[in-house]
């Protein structure tokens, strides 16, 4: 038996063309899930860096905003069907020191990591109480959601926001069967901590040792961590946050 088999899942996730999530999408895809990929990019920059495969459909969407997050369910139900599991996996980092953060960027970076999760969530769980639907949420979170790292304390208290939310929807809708896990990642090499990693030998010193395993996380670990979850093999889990840092969450800030 194959116990990562995703073939009767319908798998909607968020910042899906992203660095780490089209990793992820090619992943899922691998193990025979059906995949509604939503960003807020243009769907020729979507398809240009996602995988192609008859079991993926890209869904532009802004989804801090109620009414296009609304319509793209729609559009994903009718195209795929109701999605079993939704991955609110969009998200963004700032990086400047509490005391010069401009508040406009620290709205920004709220509205896409806190507001953008709790409408997609909030959709996903109406659309799955008025179906009979044991639906499972999935939030990235990250291992700074218990760690505080300098010059992003807006994007650590996001994450940390992002962990209540999740125990809160899993609380709260238990009872309807279902249920809500974060993936917490560490310092993946991909996107701007890559970029950083090569060029700021400062951060490079201070990434790497905050690594106990000593290296940069590869996607595909993330991606892996996403496969687990959606099985049905943690059919089991809920208010939990899956760490798959290296280690990063078990190094103390001096
Ligand atoms: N890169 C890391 O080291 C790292 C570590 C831990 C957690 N994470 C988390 O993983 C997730 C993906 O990160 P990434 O590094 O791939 O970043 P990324 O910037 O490459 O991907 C994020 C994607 O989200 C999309 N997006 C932004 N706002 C949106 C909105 N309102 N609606 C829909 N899509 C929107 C962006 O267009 C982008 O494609 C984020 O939640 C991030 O916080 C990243």
């Amino acid at each position: 038996m194959n116990t990562l088999d995703l073939s009767r899942k319908i798998i909607l996730i968020t910042g899906g063309a992203g660095a780490i999530g089209r990793v992820v999408v090619q992943i899922l895809l691998a193990h025979g899930a059906t995949v509604a990929v939503n960003d807020v990019i243009p769907a020729e920059d979507a398809e240009a860096v996602l995988p192609k495969s008859e079991r993926l459909r890209y869904f532009r969407a802004d989804t801090a905003r109620a009414e296009e997050t609304a319509a793209m369910f729609d559009a994903v139900e009718s195209m795929l069907g109701m999605p079993n599991v939704v991955c609110c996996h969009a998200g963004m980092v700032g990086a400047h020191p509490v005391t010069e953060y401009p508040l406009a960027e620290y709205d920004k970076l709220m509205e896409v990591n806190v507001r953008a999760a709790f409408v997609t969530a909030q959709e996903a769980a109406r659309r799955w109480i008025a179906r009979g639907i044991a639906g499972h949420l999935i939030f990235t979170t990250s291992w700074v959601q218990d760690v505080p790292w300098p010059e992003i304390t807006p994007y650590t208290t996001s994450k940390s926001a992002m962990k209540a939310m999740m125990r809160g929807f899993a609380r709260e809708l238990a009872n309807k069967g279902i249920r809500a896990n974060a993936i917490a990642p560490g310092i993946v090499a991909v996107g701007m901590a890559k970029r950083q990693w090569d060029t700021d030998p400062s951060y490079r010193a201070r990434a790497s040792k905050a690594i106990p395993l000593g290296y940069m996380q590869p996607p595909e670990s993330v991606a892996d961590a996403f496969a687990f979850l959606c099985s049905d093999m943690a059919a089991y889990m809920t208010g939990a946050t899956l760490l798959v840092d290296g280690g990063c969450s078990l190094y103390p800030m001096d």
